[in-house]
Order: C-alpha cells, then sequence, then structure tokens
C-alpha cells in the first residue's frame, strides 16, 4: 500500500483549514434525471479528491492510507456505476487504469503488493467492480490485458478451490491464509461474497457450473449458524475452532446487500419463485434493520455503529453497497421495484442533505436523517452518498439492466482463469514469499490520526467563527 507522507497529508489538511466556509446545500429531485446527474456529478468528484493513485510516482488503485485495498477496490466498482447511471465518462479512464493496475501477476486481483494480507472478501470486491464493468459494457480493456469477466471468473475459480470442508462442514474462511487473523474465521462477507459473484456468473455466462456453486454456497450457507432462518437474520460470521457451532450476532448492511442481489440475481436467471420468496424475507430484515422507523422514515442508517458514530473506515462505506444491491434487485425482480424505492428515494435526497460540510461546502456527511452536515467526511461517506443517489437514476429514466452474454454483454470468457496459479488452495499461499509486516506498514496510521485531529480543530474553529 502507498501512503501519502505526513507533510502531503499535513498541508491538505492546512489548505482546507484556510479556505473560507461557505455552504452550498445540495438539493436533490429525485424524479429529475438532470438531479440526480447534477447532484452525483458533484459527490463523485468528492470522492475521486481522495484519489491519489493517477498522480505521477504513485500507484494507480490505491487509495491513500487508513482506506484498505478493498475499498479502492470497491470505489473503482462504484465509478463504473457512476458512468453507468450518469453516462459521465469524466473517471473513466483512471477507472480502468486503476482496475487494470491491481490484476496481479495471474489476472486474479491478488497483486504481490496486497497479497500477504488479503483476504477473499478483499479479492471479490475487486471481483465484483470487474464483473459490473462486464454487465454494464464498460469500455474494454485494451488487447493483451485480461477481460473484464475473465477476471471474475479467475477470483472465483480460486474462491471455489479454497471452499474448505474441514470444519464447519464447508465454507470459506474470510483470510486466506492462515497466517492472518481471521483465518478462523467462516464470514458473512465472503460467503456471500463467492455466491454473490457465483449466481452473477452464472446469469451472464449461463453456465450452469456457477449457478451450482451458488445453490451449494447458499444451502451451505443456510444450514450454518451464520443464518438465522426464522428471522431471516444474518449472523457475522463463526470460529472453526468450535466447528461454527455459535455465529456472532454483529448486524452490518452490506452482507444483507451481498445476499439480497445474489438472490436477485438467481431469481432473474432462474425465475424460480423460491428465490423470489427468499428476496422478500430478506427486504423484510433489511428494511426492520437499516431503516430503523425512529431514525427516519425510510432512511438508510448503518445501524451497529452509526448511531454510536464509532464506524470505522470501512464501515463507513457499507452502505454504498446496500444502495447498490438493492437498486439492482430492483431491475432484476421487477415486482420489489416501488418497495425498493420508498427507501432509496428518501435515503438519497437525506444523503444529498449531509453533502454541504467541509471547507469546500460539498463534503458528504453519514447520517441522512439530518440536512446539517455532521462533520464527518471521508472516502465512506462520499462513497455511501454517491451510491444511494446515483442509484435513483433507475427510478426516473430506463437504463439497460446488467447485460448477459446474449443480451449485449460482450465481455471475453475464459472459464479456466486463475486456475493453477498461487492463488488456489493447493498452494494455499505456503509457496508465495512472504516479507513479514513490519512497523512500517502501520507507520500511515500514525500520521493519519495527526490529521484527523488537525481537521477536528479546524471543524471546530469553524463552528466557532461561523
Ligand atoms: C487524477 O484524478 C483526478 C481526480 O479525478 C483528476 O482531477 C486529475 O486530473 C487526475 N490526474 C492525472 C495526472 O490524470
Ligand atoms: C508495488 O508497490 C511498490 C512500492 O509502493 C510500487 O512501486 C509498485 O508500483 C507496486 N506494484 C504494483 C503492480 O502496483
Ligand atoms: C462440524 O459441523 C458440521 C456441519 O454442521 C458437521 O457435519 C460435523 O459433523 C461437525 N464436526 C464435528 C467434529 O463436530
Ligand atoms: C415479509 O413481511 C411480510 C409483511 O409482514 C410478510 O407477509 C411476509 O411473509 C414476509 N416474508 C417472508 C419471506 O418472511
Ligand atoms: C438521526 O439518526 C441518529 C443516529 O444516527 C439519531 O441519533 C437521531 O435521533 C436521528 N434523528 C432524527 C430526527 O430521527
Ligand atoms: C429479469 O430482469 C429483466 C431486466 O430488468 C426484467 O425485464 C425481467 O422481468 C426479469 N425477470 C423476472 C422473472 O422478473
Ligand atoms: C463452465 O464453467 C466451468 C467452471 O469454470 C468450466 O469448467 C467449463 O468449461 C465451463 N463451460 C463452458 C461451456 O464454458
Amino acid at each position: 500500500m502507498t501512503r501519502s507522507t505526513l507533510p502531503q497529508r499535513l498541508l491538505q489538511a492546512v489548505l482546507l483549514c484556510l479556505c473560507t466556509a461557505y455552504t452550498n446545500a445540495l438539493t436533490l429531485d429525485t424524479t429529475s434525471a438532470d438531479s440526480i446527474r447534477e447532484v452525483s456529478s458533484q459527490v463523485a468528484y468528492g470522492l475521486m479528491k481522495w484519489y491519489t493513485g493517477n498522480h505521477t510516482g504513485d500507484v494507480p488503485g490505491n487509495l491513500p492510507a487508513p482506506y484498505y485495498w478493498w475499498e479502492a477496490g470497491a470505489m473503482f466498482g462504484e465509478m463504473v456505476e457512476y458512468w453507468y447511471y450518469t453516462g459521465d465518462t469524466t473517471y473513466n479512464a483512471e477507472v480502468k487504469q486503476a482496475l487494470l493496475h491491481q490484476v496481479g501477476d495471474n489476472n486474479d486481483y491478488m497483486p504481490a503488493n496486497q497479497t500477504k494480507s488479503l483476504g477473499n472478501d478483499d479479492q471479490v470486491f475487486w471481483a465484483f467492480a470487474a464483473m459490473t464493468a462486464a454487465e454494464v459494457g464498460f469500455e474494454d480493456p485494451p488487447e493483451g490485458s485480461p477481460s473484464w469477466l475473465s477476471l471474475a471468473q479467475a477470483v472465483f475459480n480460486e474462491q471455489t478451490d479454497r471452499w474448505d470442508t474441514a470444519s464447519c462442514g464447508g465454507g470459506l474462511r474470510w483470510q486466506i491464509y492462515s497466517f492472518n487473523v481471521g483465518y478462523n474465521y467462516k464470514n458473512a462477507i465472503s460467503n456471500g461474497g463467492l455466491f454473490h459473484l457465483a449466481a452473477r456468473l452464472g446469469r451472464y455466462t449461463g453456465n450452469q457450473t456457477y449457478i451450482d456453486w451458488a445453490n451449494k454456497v447458499w444451502d451451505w450457507y443456510e444450514d450454518s449458524a451464520l443464518w438465522d432462518a426464522k428471522d431471516y437474520k444474518i449472523l457475522d460470521g463463526a470460529s472453526t475452532t468450535t466447528n461454527c457451532s455459535q455465529g456472532s450476532q454483529e448486524q452490518w448492511s452490506y452482507t444483507y446487500g451481498v445476499f439480497l442481489a445474489g438472490f436477485a440475481y438467481m431469481y432473474n436467471h432462474t425465475e424460480n419463485d423460491i428465490w423470489l420468496n427468499r428476496i422478500d424475507g430478506m427486504l423484510n430484515t433489511t428494511t426492520a434493520t437499516f431503516f430503523p422507523a425512529n431514525m427516519g422514515p425510510n432512511i438508510m442508517v448503518e445501524t451497529t455503529c452509526e448511531p454510536l458514530g464509532n464506524c470505522n473506515n470501512d464501515q463507513k462505506s457499507f452502505k454504498a453497497h446496500l444502495a447498490q444491491w438493492m437498486a439492482v434487485t430492483a431491475q432484476l425482480a421487477p415486482k420489489y421495484h416501488d418497495r425498493i424505492f420508498d427507501l432509496l428515494a428518501p435515503s438519497a435526497k437525506g444523503a444529498a442533505g449531509q453533502c454541504d460540510g467541509g471547507s469546500d461546502g460539498m463534503t458528504c456527511g453519514k447520517r441522512w436523517n439530518s440536512t446539517v452536515w455532521d462533520g464527518t467526511y471521508g472516502v465512506g461517506e462520499q462513497m455511501s452518498a454517491l451510491g444511494v443517489i446515483q442509484t435513483n437514476m433507475i427510478n426516473v429514466v430506463s437504463l439497460k439492466p446488467p447485460y448477459t452474454s446474449v443480451s449485449g454483454g460482450t465481455s471475453k470468457s475464459d472459464p479456466n482463469a486463475g486456475t493453477g496459479s498461487s492463488g488456489t488452495s493447493s498452494s494455499n499461499g505456503q509457496a508465495i514469499v512472504l516479507s513479514t509486516i513490519t512497523l512500517g506498514d502501520r507507520a500511515g496510521a500514525g500520521a493519519i490520526t495527526a490529521v484527523i485531529i488537525l481537521f477536528t480543530l479546524c471543524g471546530t474553529a469553524w463552528l466557532l467563527i461561523a
């Protein structure tokens, strides 16, 4: 991971402080395509301001510390969607460069710089971005580069190879390597990620192998301690050391989203009502859990941490994914369109109302139930706001739903992508020469803390002056 240096960061902070504050509240009309485009464009600009990977000497595809690699993948996936929803090509070249720079030597989103700390969920978010690029017809990679589809296939092949029956009767572990904390954890986002990716590959290619895998992952998940069937509730994960006898209770919006959309892809492909019923149940709990009546109404909230104000950088971005995956569910299971946009439209309006903060007057906070900027800012806040705002496009204009290979998708298939590389379980990473994680890797965190303190001081000063 590359880090901006402390002086660079401090300079940025000071510059922000010096700028005069002005307010420029974004009013979103969720019934107007022009309004959604305009507001999305401002929020996307604010998001891409965080990205320095396209600067000379920096590494394309990385976000500066403290943001982890996975979040960059998620961000570029969202920027592919940004183009899809709005038609704005401003960032396409950078996004494409980023998505291709990080493919790694085996074209499987396991770049050497990230491998030692890579989890299955990290890898799959980059695969989602590539899959989205295939599904929305994003500009193809140049000759000699892997196709978007093959990148997603490579990740699928490697992750299915890591399917582990030694404990818990199956499932994917969170981490890929045994020396990483979390190797003993089988969790919702990793297994949901594989399920979701398999469902999308199945629908796109029509290849039954992917559909079989999606069924296999869901069948395991449904019987595991990671699922509470009675309440349609996702449990975050369980430990292999106790054979997954008990699931942990934390609730995270993106785990619901990843399964919800996976159900929708399966439904759309199989047209089997069993998936429709699962969508229904998952929407029930998603609504009850993440659109709490006493904080809205109909406003998305990252319930576990947002009211307490202690979401970490990863968690701050989760609402972006729930929004996107609810939107794709509306496309693939139109029966639920209205129900979904009854939630996404007010949430988008709320999110836009939070985007008048910071010294630029257009920085987004995260509490969407108030039009007074909550003082927070960051990649997660921008991503979440952009996610929920831009998805509203499909509520006002008709956009082509995600392609399949027979409905317009042209990304080339390579069913054998990723096989035989070090990313598969046969080597399980043992063959990779790993440098130990040094203090240097963590150094960025101290610098960013200093900046955060500075920002807080600036914010406070600004409030006092204002
Ligand atoms: C890098 O990206 C930013 C944000 O999109 C853009 O303003 C800038 O022009 C880009 N820089 C280069 C060197 O492409
Ligand atoms: C890996 O990290 C190094 C050091 O930051 C950087 O110079 C190099 O370009 C990175 N490699 C890739 C493929 O991103
Ligand atoms: C572990 O759990 C699986 C699935 O529930 C079960 O089939 C298996 O017998 C259990 N193994 C042990 C050693 O208890
Ligand atoms: C979702 O909630 C509705 C209304 O309470 C209920 O009728 C329906 O059965 C629920 N769906 C599932 C799958 O539990
Ligand atoms: C808005 O949400 C926060 C939690 O994020 C909550 O504490 C507050 O009471 C809510 N305000 C309203 C007006 O619902
Ligand atoms: C599958 O998705 C397409 C595209 O949105 C939609 O027209 C079609 O009705 C969906 N199929 C079903 C069974 O709902
Ligand atoms: C379907 O996918 C499987 C698994 O990747 C692959 O082995 C098989 O060759 C694929 N079939 C076709 C027709 O592409």
